[in-house]
């Protein structure tokens, strides 16, 4: 008898691209999806919970409301991959399915890898402050980066991390010795210097658009500064890994990152409505690439929006709700041009009421401070500028 093979219609190599482009940069092996998913192999036993992921729509994450801005690393599925997914995690074990060989790629090749020359320990339970660590480079050129890539040897206590460029005549935190971690308190923490990467969770490399790059100058060096967050009953290791790649010729922009926040932050106790705003005037035209907010657990929402000469108001990311676990960048799919003289606002919100699930304690008042039970505001974003200008040149009106 002749029976319709009901089960075969979306086999593995049908749904294998959708998870390449919309879930395996967290879930491959070594990252902070608690599976990988690029084989069928892998893929097959957390049939299952892909479904009721993908139909709760908690997968993949995201959080910018869809009303403004389009992001070219926007992972939410098209209503045709979400079928597809689910009609496959609900047969997975169709007939015809096979594995299919993985294309090659994925991470970008890169240059240079610079491993952490020792690890640190992270005690269990531990509020550890910031940690520094100096990274010395050996460059007489001035390098161009296309591409930089973080990585953590354990992603589960490496809250975030910041790699900044120091140049030969910063004195920023010239008296600590390279190679070994420090902590620096409140004004020797402050810096003016360049930003070359923020590492949050999921970020994965960070490839800049053809004609960018990042400039590592003649002399200059590199500086962690890592937020290491305890696990509660077990002691962790972690050693970080610096990768550049370097830009082949000469870009056409020189990327800066670029932040605004506040630190004037007095939350009442159980207030669930609180604002914070802060605001500043671009001095010279740029192309705005990115935005990267940055809160603790009792933030809500955050926004970017411009006011132009005309004093209209444009949101440019409305991020809501915020979830501290998830910290995302969202990149623009297209470069924004700003003109000079545009003011970017960002607004953020907090919820300290005891509706917030994450809220450690809504009868504190919180004020400014590094740990996540206290609170910070700010908002990061990269902008394009010709290439010839640096962050101070960027301030100082011509
Ligand atoms: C930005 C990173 C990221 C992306 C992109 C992502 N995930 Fe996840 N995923 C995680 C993390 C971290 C967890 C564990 C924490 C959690 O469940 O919230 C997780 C959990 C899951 C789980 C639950 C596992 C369990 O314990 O039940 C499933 C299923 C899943 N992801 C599937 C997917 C699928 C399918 C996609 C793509 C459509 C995807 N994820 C995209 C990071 C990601």
């Amino acid at each position: 008898m002749w029976a319709p093979a009901l089960l075969a219609l979306t086999t593995f190599a049908d749904i294998q691209p959708i998870l390449e482009r919309r879930c395996v940069n967290c879930h491959r092996k070594g990252d902070i999806g608690p599976m990988p998913l690029e084989t069928f192999a892998q893929a097959r036993p957390w049939a299952k919970a892909i479904r009721e992921a993908v139909l709760s729509k908690r997968m993949p994450p995201w959080f910018a409301d869809p009303r403004y801005g389009h992001f070219a690393n926007d992972p939410t599925l098209t209503e045709a991959e979400r079928k597809a997914l689910i009609e496959w995690a609900s047969y997975p074990v169709a007939g015809r399915d096979v594995d299919v060989a993985r294309r090659p790629g994925g991470l970008p090749h890169m240059n240079l890898r610079i491993t952490a020359p020792r690890p640190f320990r992270i005690p269990a339970g531990a509020e550890v402050p910031y940690q520094f660590l100096i990274l010395p480079l050996d460059t007489s050129i001035p390098r161009w980066v296309s591409a930089i890539h973080l990585i953590p040897k354990d992603r589960a206590v490496v809250h975030h991390a910041v790699l900044y460029v120091r140049e030969r005549s910063d004195p920023w935190l010239r008296s600590a010795t390279p190679g070994v971690y420090f902590t620096a308190d409140g004004p020797s923490s402050r810096t003016t210097s360049d930003i070359l990467a923020v590492y949050t969770p999921g970020s994965g490399p960070v490839t800049l658009r053809l004609g960018m790059a990042k400039l590592i100058p003649a002399g200059a060096d590199l500086i962690l500064q890592i937020h290491y967050t305890a696990k509660p009953k077990q002691a962790a290791v972690d050693q970080m890994q610096v990768a550049l790649r370097w830009y082949q010729g000469q870009p056409t922009h020189r990327v800066l990152t670029l932040q605004m926040g506040n630190d004037h932050i007095r939350i009442p106790p159980g207030d669930g409505d609180y604002r914070l705003s802060v605001s500043g005037t671009l001095p010279q035209p740029a192309l705005l690439l990115s935005m990267l907010p940055h809160m603790h657990l009792r933030g809500s929402a955050f926004e970017y929006q411009i006011a132009g000469a005309s004093g209209r108001v444009e949101t440019l990311l409305r991020v809501k709700p915020y979830n501290f676990y998830w910290q995302i960048h969202y990149q623009l799919a297209e470069p924004r041009p700003l003109a000079a003289g545009a003011r970017l606002l960002l607004t953020a919100y907090y919820d300290n009421s005891p509706n917030n699930p994450r809220n450690p304690d809504p009868d504190a008042e919180v004020t400014w401070g590094e740990q996540s039970w206290q609170e910070m505001m700010i908002g990061f974003f990269d902008v394009a500028v010709p290439p010839d200008m640096d962050k101070r040149h960027y301030f100082t009106r011509p």
